[in-house]
C-alpha cells in the first residue's frame, strides 16, 4: 500500500489541530491525476484553514494547502503525461478537496497548469496563489486605465505580505515607477519594500484623515488592497478622479463603512479580485505573464523561507498575527 506524509487539519473536542501523520491514497480526494508535491505555499487562507472558526474548512479531517507545484506520477488523462511538471492553485484545494500540505496530491487534470518555461517548481510557489492574485489585480487595474501611464500613483497595502510583496515585484517588473507601499512594518521593512520597487513607504496612520469625511485630498490613481476592513474605508475618499481600487483580501477584516460620494462624484471603481474560480484560460494567461515578466533575479528579492511539513505551525501563527513577511514554502523532502 502506498503511504506518505501529510498535514491534516483535524477537529478536536473544542479546537482544530494540525496533525502531521502518515496518510494513504484513500485519505486523498478523488481525481484522475496523482502528483508528487515538491512545494506548497503557506498562505493567509491556509492559516485561517488551520484554526477553529477560520471560516475556510467545513468538513474535517482536511489536508490544507491552497496551492502546490510538483510532478505528475500517474494520470488517466490524455491531456497530461507522466513526468510533467505542474502547478495548481485555488478551486477547492485545501478547502473542500485535499490540498498541498502533503507529499502526494490527487486532483482532476484540468486543475493542473503545466509549468511555464523559465519557471522552476520552487519559484512557481514563491509566486503561488499570492503571485497569481497580484497578477489578476494588476490585470484588472490595467483594464481600467492603469496601462495608459507608467507613472500613475499606485498604492499597495499589506505590502510585506505575500500578495503585497509580489504586487510590488510585478509592478516594478512591468515598468511602473510611482509605487507607494503601505505597511504596518515600515520601521523594519523600509529597505525590503524599496528593494521590491516601492518609491515611498507609508504607514496605516498616514492615511487616517485628521477629519473623517466622505471625500479627502486626492492622492492615488490606483490601489491594490490586500488588507480590507477600515483601510478600504480610509482609501476610497483619497483615490483620484476616475481611479480604481482592486480588493483582494481581508487580513484586517471583512467589513467597512463608506459613502457613495467617491463613486458618484469621482467615478472611482471598486474592483473585486478572485483567484479561486477564474477560468483556466485566464489562469494560463496570468502564469505565462508572471513567467515572462518576473525574472528569477527580481524574485530573489522576495523574503522567503522553507520549512518541512512538520514545521508549518509557527508560520501559521505569524501569518495570523500579521508579523510574517514575504513567502514561506513547505518543501517536501
Ligand atoms: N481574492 C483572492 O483570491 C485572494 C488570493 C490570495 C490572498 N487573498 C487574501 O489576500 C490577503 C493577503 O494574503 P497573503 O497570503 O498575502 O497574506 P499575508 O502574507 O498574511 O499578508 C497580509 C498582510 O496584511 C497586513 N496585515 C495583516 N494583518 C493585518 C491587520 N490586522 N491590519 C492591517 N494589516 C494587516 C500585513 O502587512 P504589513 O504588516 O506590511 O502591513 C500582512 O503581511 C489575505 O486576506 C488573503 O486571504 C485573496
Amino acid at each position: 500500500m502506498t503511504t506518505f506524509k501529510a498535514l491534516f487539519a483535524e477537529k478536536k473536542e473544542t479546537d482544530v489541530a494540525l496533525v502531521y501523520r502518515t496518510a494513504a491514497l484513500d485519505d486523498l480526494s478523488e481525481g484522475d491525476t496523482l502528483v508528487k508535491v515538491a512545494y506548497s505555499g503557506i498562505n493567509y487562507k491556509d492559516a485561517l484553514a488551520s484554526v477553529k472558526n477560520g471560516g475556510v474548512i467545513r468538513s474535517y479531517p482536511m489536508i490544507p494547502g491552497i496551492d502546490f507545484s510538483g510532478t505528475v506520477i500517474a494520470t488517466d488523462s490524455s491531456q497530461l503525461a507522466k513526468g510533467t511538471a505542474v502547478l495548481a492553485t485555488g478551486y477547492g484545494l485545501g478547502v473542500t478537496h485535499t490540498g498541498g500540505f502533503s507529499e502526494l496530491a490527487r486532483v482532476p487534470a484540468e486543475w493542473l497548469i503545466p509549468l511555464p518555461e523559465n519557471l522552476s517548481l520552487k519559484n512557481s510557489m514563491i509566486l503561488g496563489t499570492a503571485g497569481l492574485t497580484a497578477a489578476l489585480a494588476i490585470n484588472k487595474l490595467e483594464q481600467n486605465g492603469l496601462k495608459e501611464t507608467k507613472d500613475a500613483a499606485i498604492l499597495v497595502t499589506g505590502a510585506t505580505g505575500g500578495v503585497g510583496s509580489l504586487a510590488l515585484t510585478l509592478l516594478q517588473s512591468l515598468g511602473y515607477t510611482h509605487i507607494t507601499a503601505l505597511s504596518r512594518k515600515k520601521d523594519t521593512a523600509d529597505t525590503y519594500l524599496q528593494s521590491l520597487g516601492a518609491s515611498a513607504v507609508i504607514t496605516p496612520e498616514d492615511i487616517v484623515p485628521d477629519k473623517v469625511g466622505p471625500l479627502g485630498k486626492q492622492q492615488f490613481d490606483f490601489v491594490i488592497d490586500t488588507v480590507g476592513g477600515d483601510t478600504v474605508a480610509h482609501l476610497l475618499p483619497v483615490i483620484r478622479y476616475g481611479g480604481s481600487i482592486a480588493l483582494c483580501g481581508n487580513a484586517a477584516g471583512i467589513a467597512f463603512q463608506t459613502t457613495v460620494l467617491p463613486f458618484i462624484l469621482r467615478g472611482v471603481n471598486l474592483l473585486g479580485i478572485d483567484s479561486v474560480n477564474i477560468s483556466r484560460a485566464l489562469r494560463i494567461a496570468m502564469w505565462q505573464r508572471l513567467a515572462a515578466c518576473v525574472t528569477p533575479e527580481a524574485l530573489a528579492h522576495i523574503s522567503r523561507q522553507e520549512v518541512g511539513l512538520a514545521e508549518a505551525e509557527p508560520v501559521i501563527d505569524s501569518l495570523l498575527a500579521g508579523t510574517h513577511t514575504g513567502r514561506t514554502l513547505i518543501r517536501m523532502d
